[in-house]
């Protein structure tokens, strides 16, 4: 379905000079109806690994393979017309939309009040709060992360990438979070790549990918890979048992 064949990708400093190498070598397959969670530590290349996909960014080598299609220098928007959707880490915000309007752009028609409030209410938002409002900077940040994953159910492309989508996000929320995406996993139409450091996440994965300095560490079936990264783990250690 998804295929990266060596991927790097490089930024360059302003004299044009290679300044650094963000991903290296990267190689990988993601099937059909496959829930993957990519981790590794901060700075390990994940969000810039999510897009190139997207192609928000363009591979210095490699290629970038969907349902068999070469769409290495396919737009954002080619890409998205193919099916592909992402959800960023860091959400942006749509000055003059409100959360209808957005929620009916995404799912393409026009929805009417009670859909909208069914897709605010999987993801936890009291829906007659937020139908109206607004996507501009007066929603917190937990707020509009929760409408983007919003948006994501609604537009349910064929491939899902939500970067981190536990950031910001409180603890009792983080619970229902879970539950969209076990559910998510259950009704699974495509592939869905979630980005996450959270062990919660990581059990729901079919596949878990672990990508540090640029390069695929470890991926594999969730029963190989979790138990290595969860070997003496602790919160500054969760990554020792790969030895990264
Ligand atoms: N355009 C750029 N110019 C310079 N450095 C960049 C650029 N894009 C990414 N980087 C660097 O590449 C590295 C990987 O960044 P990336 O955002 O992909 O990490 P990540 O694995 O998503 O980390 P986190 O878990 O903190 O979200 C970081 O060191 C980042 O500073
Ligand atoms: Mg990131």
């Amino acid at each position: 379905m998804l295929e990266l064949k060596n991927i790097c990708f490089e930024v360059r400093d302003d004299s044009g000079a290679a300044a650094k190498d963000i991903l290296r070598d990267v190689s990988l397959t993601v099937d059909e109806k496959c829930f993957v969670v990519i981790t590794g530590p901060n700075g390990g290349g994940k969000s810039t690994l999510a897009k190139l996909i997207m192609g928000i960014e363009r591979p210095t080598q490699g290629q970038i393979l969907f349902e068999g299609r070469d769409i290495t220098g396919l737009s954002i928007t080619e890409r998205a017309q193919l099916g592909l959707g992402f959800a960023f880490q860091q959400p942006v915000r749509f000055k003059g939309l409100t959360v209808q309007d957005l929620l009916s752009l995404a799912a393409g028609r026009a929805l009417d009040v009670n859909s909208v409030c069914g897709y605010l209410s999987e993801v936890g938002l009291c829906a007659k709060d937020y139908v109206e409002r607004e996507v501009n900077g007066s929603l917190s940040g937990g707020e509009l992360k929760r409408i983007e994953i919003a948006m994501q159910i609604a537009r349910s492309p064929k491939l899902s990438i939500f970067d981190e989508p536990e950031a910001g996000i409180d603890l009792w929320s983080f619970q229902n979070l879970i539950r969209v995406f076990e559910k998510m996993r259950e009704t699974i139409k495509g592939p869905v790549i979630i980005i996450s450091h959270q062990e919660r996440i990581l059990e729901i994965a079919d596949r878990i990918i672990v990508i540090a300095d640029g390069r695929v560490k470890a991926e594999g079936a969730k029963n190989d890979v979790l138990p290595q990264l969860l070997v003496d783990s602790g919160a500054c250690d969760f990554y020792k048992g790969l030895r990264i």
